[in-house]
Formats: C-alpha cells, sequence, structure tokens
C-alpha cells in the first residue's frame, strides 16, 4: 500500500492524495473504484485492529486484588450496593459507607464477613472526619486504592422556575460539594495507594436537557474529575467518572418519583402556575412517569464499568 500525489491537472487545481494497493496512480473508473473499496478495508481493519488491541490492554487485571480496599459512598441501595457485593465476590476489601444504619444492616446480610460498613453523610463534614479516620484504621499504610463516590440525590422532577432555591442547595450539597469533601478527605490515603478514584456522573452530565439542578450538580462532578485526573496523573493516581444513563433504582422509582412530581407542583407558587396551565403539568406528568416505567434494570452494566475503573491495570479514564 503506498499513499500516492496525484496531480488534478484536467481542472489545474492543486493536487490530492490517492492510497492505492499498487503504488501507481489510478487512471480508469473500475480501477478507482477498486482502489476505494481496498482503502475503506485497509480503514475498516485499522479499526477493528484498535478495539482488538484496547480489549487487550483493557482486560489486564492489577494483582493482588484480595489486599486491595476499596471504599464505596451510598451503599444502601442500587449501584452502591450492587458493587460493594459485586466487588466482595470478586475478593476485594470492601469499606461500605451507608447513610442509615438499616442500610448498612441489610448490607452485611448481603456479603461475607470481609465486608465492612460504616455510617457516613456526605454533606456532614464531622461524618466525613470520623469516616475517614476510620478508613486510615483499616488501609494502614496500604493506603486506600479505591474511592467510588457513588452517594447521590435525584431531583430533576420540575422546571426549573418550580423547584425551591432550597433543592437545588440540597441537591448540590450531596451530588457535589459531597462528592469533593469526601475526595480531599480521603486523597491522601489514596495517593498513598497509588489507587483509583471513581466519580459517578451521569448523562445529565454532559448534555443538559432536562432537570437543571441534576445537570449543574453533574456537569461540576465531571468538571471536577477532569481537572482532578490531570493532577493526579502525577501521583500515579487514575480518576474515572463512570455516567449511567436511566436505571431502576431507589432514586427512579416511579412511585416515589410520580408523588414528587406531585408535590413540587403542588407547592408553585400560584403566579408561576398560572404561566405554565394545569394541563402543561398533566402532560408533563405522563410523559415522565412513562419514560420512568420504560428504563433499564440491568444494573451490573454499571457496575461492571465501576469494578473495570478499579481493577483494569490500564482503565478507561
Ligand atoms: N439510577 C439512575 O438511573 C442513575 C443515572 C445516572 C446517575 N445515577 C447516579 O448513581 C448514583 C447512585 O444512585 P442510584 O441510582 O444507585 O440511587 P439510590 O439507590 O438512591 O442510591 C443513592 C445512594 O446514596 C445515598 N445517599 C443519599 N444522600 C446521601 C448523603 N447525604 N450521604 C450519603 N449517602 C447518601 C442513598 O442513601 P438512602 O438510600 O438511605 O437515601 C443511597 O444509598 C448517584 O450518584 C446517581 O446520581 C443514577
Amino acid at each position: 500500500m503506498t499513499l500516492v500525489r496525484t496531480a488534478n491537472s484536467a481542472q489545474g487545481r492543486g493536487a490530492a492524495w490517492t492510497l492505492t494497493a499498487r503504488g501507481r496512480c489510478c487512471e480508469s473508473g473500475v480501477e478507482g473504484k477498486g482502489d476505494l473499496l481496498t482503502m475503506w478495508l485497509y480503514l475498516a481493519a485499522l479499526v477493528g485492529l484498535y478495539y482488538l488491541l484496547r480489549w487487550y490492554r483493557e482486560r489486564q487485571v492489577v494483582s493482588h486484588l484480595r489486599d486491595k480496599y476499596v471504599f464505596i459512598t451510598g451503599c444502601d441501595s442500587g449501584f452502591g450496593n450492587l458493587l460493594a457485593r459485586q466487588l466482595d465476590l470478586r475478593g476485594l476489601r470492601v469499606l461500605a459507607a451507608c447513610l442509615t444504619e438499616k442500610g448498612a444492616q441489610k448490607l452485611k446480610g448481603q456479603t461475607s464477613d470481609r465486608v465492612e460498613t460504616v455510617i457516613l453523610d456526605v454533606t456532614n463534614t464531622q461524618s466525613i472526619a470520623a469516616a475517614t479516620q476510620w478508613v486510615k484504621e483499616r488501609v494502614g499504610d496500604r493506603g486506600l486504592w479505591g474511592l467510588v463516590n457513588n452517594a447521590g440525590t435525584f431531583h430533576p422532577f420540575g422546571y426549573t422556575d418550580w423547584l425551591k432555591i432550597d433543592t437545588y442547595m440540597s441537591t448540590l450539597q450531596v451530588n457535589l460539594i459531597g462528592l469533593i469533601e469526601v475526595t480531599l478527605s480521603m486523597l491522601p490515603l489514596v495517593k498513598s495507594a497509588q489507587g483509583r478514584i471513581v466519580n459517578v456522573s451521569s448523562i445529565p452530565g454532559r448534555l443538559a436537557l432536562f432537570g437543571t439542578v441534576y445537570c449543574c450538580s453533574n456537569y461540576g462532578v465531571e468538571a471536577f474529575s477532569d481537572v482532578l485526573r490531570r493532577e493526579l496523573q502525577h501521583f500515579g493516581v487514575k480518576v474515572s467518572i463512570v455516567e449511567p444513563g436511566c436505571f431502576r433504582t431507589e432514586m427512579t422509582d416511579l412511585q416515589k418519583a410520580s408523588e414528587t412530581m406531585k408535590q413540587v407542583w403542588k407547592e408553585v407558587p400560584p403566579h408561576i402556575k398560572e404561566t405554565y396551565g394545569q394541563k402543561f403539568f398533566d402532560a408533563y406528568f405522563e410523559t415522565t412517569s412513562k419514560g420512568l416505567s420504560q428504563i433499564s434494570p440491568n444494573m451490573s452494566l454499571v457496575t461492571d464499568c465501576m469494578e473495570h475503573a478499579l481493577t483494569s491495570v490500564h482503565p478507561r479514564t
């Protein structure tokens, strides 16, 4: 295969590059088509080779998984809960943070006695400091191999001016400020293990289509993680972002979502309500409920990505 420069002299306009298998310029239309086909075949082979190499690179797993500690926030339910169980089965040392004692007890009943739990509210500085100390006592000089910032809340139900400022603040407090504070607190432990940080964002962290407050919090997570990744590469720490689509968890529970939507609408001040009208809300309610009833129940699509970020020698970051 050779790259040949062909003059476009008939039209007197400069020159063009043509890829030929035979290393010469093609004159006839039939040969030209053949060469084009050859070029596409080479391109397809190159793309195939790229994916093959990527697959081979990413499937290499880090050693001594059984000695590695991973701290996960928000393990009461959903992805955090499933990830804790999944990593336990894989043999890692799971340090699972739950918001409630009930959640922690439930998880303990579902896992081996290698899994340890702690109560953590990511909006509370003392709670974060206490959890960090608890982790430090367990990991010792080895440091913390993995930090998974998974805890989150989802409040997209309603238009921008239907929501109160308190809702904006509480969502940002959990999804963004909480994630940042937990990261800052645990960072020395992750650095000393040259470990991994996995931050959970979402599609609305890339595409701001609906749910302003949720989008804002996730855009923040994306920005924080992107900068952190660049800064921490000098310390051998890898930072990944996991961006799930829509999955069936506590957060997207149809019953709860319906109640939230109705409650939000009920509390919208009358002068704002008038500008939308009841019909508008009814249509919004129906569309959102329909959307939520059709989401994927396969949460392991997400936890497999988290596991990859924690266990692959070359995780996708
Ligand atoms: N489900 C989806 O479709 C989806 C899509 C994209 C991204 N995500 C993200 O995935 C992550 C996990 O969500 P999920 O879908 O698994 O929902 P989930 O089942 O509700 O899990 C969220 C977890 O965070 C905990 N949490 C809430 N506030 C907290 C706080 N202040 N401090 C500590 N923990 C707190 C919750 O505890 P309680 O259960 O006790 O409240 C729960 O364990 C979130 O960051 C979410 O934004 C989810």
